[in-house]
């Protein structure tokens, strides 16, 4: 028994060591990149980097709905949210103070998610909350439907500006070493990963939806979902790890926690191979 635990032991350590060691370096991150965004620039030669902002309403294979969703963005149905997310993000709290205080030296929305001095990574709607919490207030959940507001009211100040995630500290890509991993992994009863869908058959369907391409995942999120909004429904926006817990449950995988580390590492990994494309918040999307 003894050694059995020894042997565990080494194991673990050998494990944690070879987690260390498989920090990618930056160059290695720069080639994922461009590796990945030469396969959807190959793959629709006629959509521009930035276009992916729409996420699937850009792609071909989506054209004959298309007019639809321009009709839509006429008088996009996400407008009173993103009224009711300013009011709530300029009202103070009990203190005075706004959400605004807390956020004057964090960089912009585009350049999120991001890692401070001390090696933490911060995503807008944990800023938002340890923000809540500091003045006071009570933590909103993760994925609340005001949390979505909230992060579009910050997140909106920078629509247009190319995604921007900094990985040049190493805490940052061991984040993205751990989405990159989960994204790539197959998983669930199905048995598919992230990119069997999002990668190998974007811009195909399945089950009456057209697969987007990963490339300009989180550029739009929050979004504004008709199909979260439909029939008087109350949650129609959702943040990316909201989303996430949709992709999971379509290939019958258990979710994850919304604001859990297998969905921060997913959120720099999307994020960061999404390089260049501009933030368009809150996105409208079927
Ligand atoms: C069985 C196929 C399938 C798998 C596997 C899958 N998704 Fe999805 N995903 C969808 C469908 C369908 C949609 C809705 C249409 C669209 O936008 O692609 C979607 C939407 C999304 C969106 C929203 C894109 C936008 O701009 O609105 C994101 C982000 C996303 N998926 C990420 C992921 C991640 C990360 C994984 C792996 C954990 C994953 N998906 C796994 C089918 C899948």
């Amino acid at each position: 028994m003894k050694k059995l635990i020894t042997s565990l032991l080494a194991g673990s350590l050998m494990a944690t060591a070879a987690i260390a060691v498989a920090t990618p370096s930056v160059d290695e991150v720069k080639a994922d990149i461009e590796k990945f965004q030469a396969y959807f620039a190959k793959s629709n030669p006629s959509v521009a980097l930035e276009d992916y902002q729409d996420g699937v309403n850009v792609l071909p294979q989506y054209a004959d709905r298309r007019a639809n969703w321009e009709m839509l963005m006429d008088f996009p149905p996400y407008e009173e949210w993103v009224d009711k997310g300013n009011e709530e993000w300029d009202t103070p709290f009990g203190n005075g103070k706004t959400l605004s205080s807390c956020f004057a030296d964090s960089p912009a929305g585009n350049e999120y998610p991001y890692v401070d001095g001390n090696g933490k990574l911060h995503t807008v709607e944990g800023d938002i909350n340890s923000c809540i919490v500091a003045n006071g207030g009570e933590k909103e959940k993760y994925d609340s439907q005001k949390m979505a507001r909230l992060t579009i009211a910050f997140k909106s100040k920078s629509n247009g500006q190319p995604l921007s995630v900094d990985y040049s500290s190493e805490e940052m890509r061991d984040w993205y070493e751990k989405g990159r991993d989960f994204f790539w992994a197959k998983r669930g009863q199905l048995n598919f990963s992230c990119a069997d869908c999002h990668v190998t058959n974007a811009g195909k369907s399945v089950r009456g939806d057209v697969l987007s391409s990963a490339l300009g995942h989180g550029t739009g999120f929050p979004v504004y979902r008709t199909k979260w909004g439909a029939n008087g429904g109350k949650k129609p926006l959702g943040t990316i790890h909201r989303r996430y817990k949709g992709c999971n449950k379509q290939v019958r995988a258990a979710p994850f926690k919304a604001g859990g580390d297998e969905y921060l590492g997913l959120e720099v990994y999307e994020a960061i191979m999404s390089t260049g494309v501009p933030l368009q918040v809150p996105g409208q999307r079927q």
